[in-house]
């Protein structure tokens, strides 16, 4: 085997899958919430030889040597983060989003422990306490959910259950919900019931780095985090807490949660976190909030019900009811990436049916803002949108849709023509 071959030659099979992705990033319009498109720094950093190293533990004290040069770039990488969102301790080392909120747990709690997180199906994640995760097969988990006339997180039940179930953590955050949540509000509540605070911010982080959103990591003994979403760096997770949990925190990702870790993608986060701190990215994180509210405009202009009535963050969700009453969050996902708009379908607050078909449609701004999209695209969208779902079965008013998103996907790639590697 040649080692210094290239792909294409030592795997075609897997080079044209990859060959064939970038061309499906290419050809559609990403609406994905929790999607985004790396840089080519973060892209050429997750794919260098610090994926060949392993360094169980942490920076001065790892159980392999050889790691002098890894505990520089997780020192860099803790720093960066440290500067960016005023933390006072991170850990950069969690491989995914689940995984950052299972060192968190593992760390600070006991298994049994009742944690008060946001209902899964008004917004909340699987690992907030669904019975099919391991948060929800370990903990006690208990929810709050939204008001049902605002859809807004009623802040009043937050403190009614966490006085009545006495929890010993309360989560804030969400993969789900287009609002902006009190972090102080919360810490009182916490507060009150003598429960650690700890924000899931794993959607909301890179609007946060970008001074788009209000900073949880002030109020907050502890946030968790991906830096793959709006972040827009490496596919990983994060955690940022008080100096007084770091051991514990770190103890939960390792060795209680994880072996070693992803080196290379921490030296990615390293170069995301770096992106994040410049003008340029806090335009991008403005822009992304800009996009979002301008096609919820669009799209509730045109007779469409937005739960909640807008969006104040990256996100919003499209009741489908007001479209049709028969029509599925499933169907409409379907329907909607058959004209080149790949989305999720999604519940929205008390859904009569079940998560797999969902009334609702999950939209996200921050891939397309990548793209170089503003407001006269994104309200285009927004209209097309509508369109196809209100004439799903007339194939010329669909022709015309997948028209408009072809050539705005070809006018707003994800990357330039010229851009090398794999797209
Ligand atoms: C709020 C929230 N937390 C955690 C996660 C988990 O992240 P990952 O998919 O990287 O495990 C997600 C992912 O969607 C999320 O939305």
């Amino acid at each position: 085997m040649d080692r210094a071959a290239p792909l294409s030659d030592v795997d075609p099979e897997v080079a044209s899958l990859i060959a064939r992705d970038a061309d499906r990033q290419r050809s559609h319009i990403h609406l994905i919430a929790s999607e985004n498109f790396a840089s080519r720094a973060v892209m050429e950093a997750t794919g260098s030889v610090f994926t060949n190293k392993y360094s169980e533990g942490y920076p001065g004290k790892r159980y392999y040597e050889g790691c002098e040069v890894v505990d520089e770039v997780e020192d860099l990488a803790r720093d960066r983060a440290g500067a960016l969102f005023g933390a006072e301790h991170v850990n950069v080392q969690p491989h995914s989003g689940a995984q950052a909120n299972m060192g968190v747990y593992f760390g600070l709690l006991e298994a049994g422990d009742k944690i008060l997180g946001m209902r899964l199906d008004q917004g909340g994640h699987l690992t907030h306490g669904s019975h099919v995760n391991f948060s929800g097969l370990l903990y006690d988990f208990v929810a709050y959910g939204v008001d049902p006339r605002t859809e807004v997180v009623d802040l009043a039940e937050v403190r009614r259950v966490a006085q009545a179930e006495r929890p010993k953590m309360i989560v804030a955050g969400y993969s789900a919900y287009s609002r902006i949540l009190d972090w102080a509000a919360f810490r009182e509540i916490a507060h009150e019931v003598g429960a650690l605070f700890m924000v899931d911010a794993a959607h909301i982080i890179g609007l946060i780095a970008g001074r788009a959103h209000p900073n949880p990591v002030p109020y907050a003994d502890v946030v968790t985090a991906t830096t793959h979403k709006a972040m827009r760096g490496p596919r990983g997770g994060m955690i940022m807490c008080k100096e007084e949990f770091g051991a514990a925190v770190d103890k939960g990702v390792f060795p209680n949660a994880q072996g070693g870790p992803l080196n290379n993608h921490i030296a990615a986060k390293a170069v995301c976190f770096a992106e994040a701190a410049t003008q340029g990215y806090r335009d991008y994180a403005a822009q992304v909030v800009a996009n979002a509210s301008a096609m919820a405009e669009a799209v509730m202009a045109e007779g469409v019900r937005i739960v909640s009535g807008g969006t104040d963050n990256h996100m919003f969700l499209i009741d489908l009811r007001s479209i049709d009453e028969d029509l599925t969050g499933r169907d409409a996902a379907r329907l909607l990436s058959s004209v080149g708009i790949t989305l999720n379908f999604n519940t929205i607050p008390f859904d009569p049916r079940p998560p797999y078909r969902a009334s609702g449609v999950r939209i996200g701004l921050p891939a397309a803002t990548t793209c170089g999209m503003r407001e006269p695209q994104v309200e285009e969208i927004g209209r097309l949108i509508t369109s196809a779902l209100r004439n799903r079965s007339d194939e010329s008013v669909l022709d015309q849709v997948r028209g408009r998103v072809t050539a705005l996907a070809v006018e707003f790639p994800p990357y330039p023509e010229d851009f090398p590697g794999h797209v």
